[in-house]
């Protein structure tokens, strides 16, 4: 069997119910998803708070049982140890102990894979490295920064040396910097045709990252596919076009062209429709006099895409979309 079209993780309609209470209210946290990683990719798991992104990784990695469905790593089921052996993991809130420095942190995870002696403090010693923290080796991580202790983190997910990452939101919580050392990461794991899953709600950080992305909404897919086909599909491609000195009668003419036409001092910011209608625009601006600021095209991203489909869900989103 060709193992590079071998989807190294499969979810076929997982479903996760809790019961919640003392009447034990059921909670559907995930609800029939579906979806593959396939090997050597960057896979962004999206959705906003509360979509299932946790309970579906949580089921992935073994802690939770789902309610029905099945799901597979590299072929086999999920409690499979020849499996579990080959993924790394990085929680959503990881536990750090306060009073160990790195090395002795990732010693103690490296133990845990059966790993010893010089191997293990090569290991070490190359992760540090990769995630930038060699400085920081003997540090105790309670003196640690959050975007150092996510790095820490990483390289614990890393110890294994594993073919499958998978990262419940590596990037929250941290500043731009840490989040591009982040990204940085990511892409250096690519580079070593690792495959990455990871869970976010920053859209523009899997935008930059991803070769697809599955977005669920409470517990459904709404969207998957390679991030060049979804934001393509959602291609409006409007346009914004900026002009002073333009009279109340020019604004009728162009009204026709635009979504939106909102009055900024003595600017006018009008929101065309699409890209065909600028040199419309454009000459009825001459004609009336006015003068152009700017002509901006906005481009389609994962975030407009998220918008309009949370706003299928929820009527307060209506607006925004
Ligand atoms: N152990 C649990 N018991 C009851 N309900 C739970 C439990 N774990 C999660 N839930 C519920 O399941 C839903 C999905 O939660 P989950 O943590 O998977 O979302 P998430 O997409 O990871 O959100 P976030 O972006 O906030 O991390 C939520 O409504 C949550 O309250
Ligand atoms: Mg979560």
């Amino acid at each position: 069997m060709d193992t590079a079209a071998q989807p190294v993780v499969e979810i076929q309609s997982l479903k996760k119910v809790f019961h919640v209470g003392f009447w034990g209210r059921r909670v559907t946290a995930v609800d029939g998803l579906s979806l593959e990683v396939l090997r050597g990719e960057v896979f962004g798991f999206l959705g906003p708070n509360g979509a299932g992104k946790t309970t579906t990784i949580k089921m992935l990695m073994g802690l939770i049982y789902p309610s029905s469905g099945t799901a597979t790593l590299f072929g086999q089921s999920i409690g499979d140890p020849a499996a579990k052996a080959k993924v790394g993991f990085l929680p959503e809130s990881p536990y750090f102990y306060d009073y160990l420095s790195s090395r002795e942190f990732l010693r103690f995870y490296g133990h845990l894979f059966g790993l010893w002696g010089t191997a293990l403090e090569r290991r070490i010693e190359e992760l540090l490295e990769l995630v930038g923290m060699t400085h920081a080796r003997d540090l105790q991580l309670r003196k640690f920064s959050k975007g150092m202790l996510q790095r820490v983190g990483i390289a614990q997910a890393l110890i294994n040396d594993p073919e499958l990452i998978i990262l419940d939101e590596p990037m929250s919580g941290l500043d731009p910097i840490g989040r591009k050392e982040v990204r940085d990461l990511i892409l250096r794991l690519k580079e070593s045709e690792k495959t990455v899953m990871f869970s976010s709600h920053i859209l523009h950080d899997a935008e930059l990252l991803c070769d697809r992305v599955a977005m669920i909404m409470k517990g459904k897919l709404v969207a998957c596919g390679l991030v060049s086909d979804l934001v393509g599909q959602n291609a409006t491609q409007s346009v914004e076009m900026v002009v002073e000195k333009l009279g109340p009668e020019s604004l009728e003419h162009l009204r026709p062209f635009t979504e939106k036409i909102l009055l900024q001092g003595n600017q006018t910011l009008l929101v065309l429709k699409d890209q065909h209608h600028v040199r419309q625009a454009l000459d009825l601006v001459r004609v009336a006099k006015g003068d152009l600021v700017s002509l901006t095209p906005h481009r389609s991203s994962l975030e407009d895409l998220f918008i309009r489909k949370a706003a299928g869900l929820e009527p307060r989103l209506q607006e925004a979309a």
